[in-house]
């Protein structure tokens, strides 16, 4: 391994230099700098092993250094050196993210004591977040709940393009699950330990967006009354997720167009570029091409963001993944609250089939949520616990059925009893709570002409009984 390497921060010439040639001997390979700005642009520029700043300087204090540093370069130890430790500048420095602090005057020897612990504790982190990001890589996408084709190849693409620093671009209506596939892609790729941040483009004020996007300089506007770091910056060697980005106005967009191209960018009310490694993902519920068409989006920044579409289709065309997100919703929420329920009766299984879910699977969760708070523990969802909106909905789905059917001479006889038999094992299935020994017993049949019969119907999975698919 090559010798680890220390930044060192502090004004004071002579100490400067003291400590430089101490640790030099000793083997670090160090920068040494006199002001705070210059530490945490040397930060930016090179990963260090640790940092030495002192806390009293012209500029930037060492504490602002420290969290500069930290939110762009998590795993570097900080270490401050102070000459007035009192226990609140050792709790903000804590607080910033450093390590431990050095009270002046100090030996040598407690130099490297307090950093090659510091070292020590820095090596373990990294082997623990490799680990960490070595699981996330291959089953990251694992997250992302659904049995249909549609989710397969949405889980297919994340699996071949997260560890890459492809711009994705995700399209689906609210609620579609955009912000999970986007975690899925940084979690699952080498950026896993850097930070992951979301910015929604439509919520933030449009005067407030540069600066929150770039970050401003020391007086680049009353109250600046310090630096501080834009999201761009923070999220240096991981990803940013741009969400809503249809919404973002047309001086934005030439900014972002930028970024994207040059990598890089200056704060506001500065002079210098900055240039940062972050992955951009893009999300919209936008008609984005018509936008462009429209000239309300940039063409030129479409095709930067448009590098890989990954579209996430409405959950009342999959709808074959309702029971299992049912499932897996009950199961989260049953942890979340500490309280069980028995699961949903079939018919009711068949209700959220038949609903639209405008709101996807976002309403999906909110409504399992929602009776998880309501019911009482271990009963089961039936159809009367659904919201009305989805229970008329239904009606008008069936009544129009019935209107087509008239339209088209008449009805079919056979599925006609077809589904009347249908609604009859459902209904028992429902009373028995799911017991297939039961129902039988309950319309007077056997055990296997009843299980043929659901088989036929498409009641029973190939290999899953239904009491599996609809009990949590
Ligand atoms: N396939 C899925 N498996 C498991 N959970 C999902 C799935 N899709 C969405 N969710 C969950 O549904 C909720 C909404 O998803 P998310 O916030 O990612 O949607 P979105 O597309 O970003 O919505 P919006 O456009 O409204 O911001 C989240 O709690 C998410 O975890
Ligand atoms: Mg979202």
């Amino acid at each position: 391994m090559s010798e680890p390497t220390v930044l060192l921060v502090e004004d004071e010439e002579n100490l400067r230099m003291v400590i430089a040639d101490a640790l030099e001997a000793r083997g670090y390979r160090v920068t040494a700098v006199a002001t705070g700005e210059d530490g945490v642009e040397a930060a930016r520029r090179t990963r260090y092993n640790a940092v030495l700043s002192d806390l009293r300087l012209p500029g930037i204090n060492g504490i602002e250094v420290i969290r500069s540093i930290k939110s762009g370069a998590p795993d570097t130890e900080c270490i401050i050196i102070t000459g007035y430790a009192t226990v609140e500048t050792a709790v903000e420095a804590m607080r910033a993210g450093a390590f431990s602090y050095l009270k002046k005057p100090f030996s040598q020897d407690e130099l490297f004591v307090t950093l090659e612990k510091a070292l020590e504790h820095s090596t373990l982190r990294t082997e623990n977040t490799q680990l960490r990001s070595e699981m996330g890589r291959n089953n990251s996408s694992s997250a992302i709940i659904g049995t249909g084709a549609e989710v397969e190849r949405v889980r297919d693409t994340i699996g071949k393009i997260a560890d890459t620093d492809s711009t994705v671009l995700i399209l689906g209506e609210s609620g579609t699950g955009k912000e999970l596939v986007a975690k899925a892609l940084h979690y699952g790729s080498g950026r896993a330990n850097k930070p992951f941040i979301p910015i929604n483009c439509a919520a933030i004020p449009e005067d407030l967006l540069e600066s929150e996007l770039f970050g401003y300089e020391k007086g680049a506007f009353t109250g600046a009354a310090s630096m501080k770091i834009g999201r761009f910056e923070a999220a240096h060697e991981g990803t940013v997720f741009l969400d809503e980005i249809g919404d973002m106005s047309p001086a934005l967009q030439v900014k972002i167009l930028r970024v994207l191209q040059e990598k890089e960018f200056e704060r506001v009310g500065g002079r210098h570029s900055i240039k940062v490694d972050v992955r951009v993902i893009a999300a919209t519920n936008h008609d984005l091409d018509r936008a462009v068409e429209e000239k309300r989006f940039r063409e030129d920044l479409y095709y930067r963001l448009n590098v890989i579409p990954v579209h996430l289709p409405p959950l009342r065309d999959r709808k074959e993944d309702i029971p299992v997100l049912l499932t897996h919703f009950m199961a989260k929420m049953s942890r979340r609250k500490n309280k069980t329920l028995k699961g949903a009766s079939a018919e009711a299984v068949r209700l959220l089939e038949a609903y639209d879910w405008p709101g996807n699977v976002r309403e999906l969760e909110n409504l399992v949520e929602r009776l998880m708070v309501l019911k009482d523990a271990d009963t089961l969802i039936t159809p009367k616990d659904l919201p009305e909106r989805i229970r008329r909905r239904v009606r008008e789905h069936q009544r129009n059925a019935e209107y087509i059917a008239t339209l088209h001479g008449g009805i079919d006889f056979n599925a006609a009893v077809d589904n009347f038999e249908r609604d009859l094992i459902l209904d028992a299935m429902t009373k028995v709570k799911g017991v297939k020994k039961k129902a039988a017993e309950y319309l007077g049949i056997n055990r296997t002409t009843l299980i043929e019969k659901m088989k036929r119907k498409g009641l029973l999975g190939p290999s899953e009984e239904p009491e599996e698919l609809i009990k949590s």
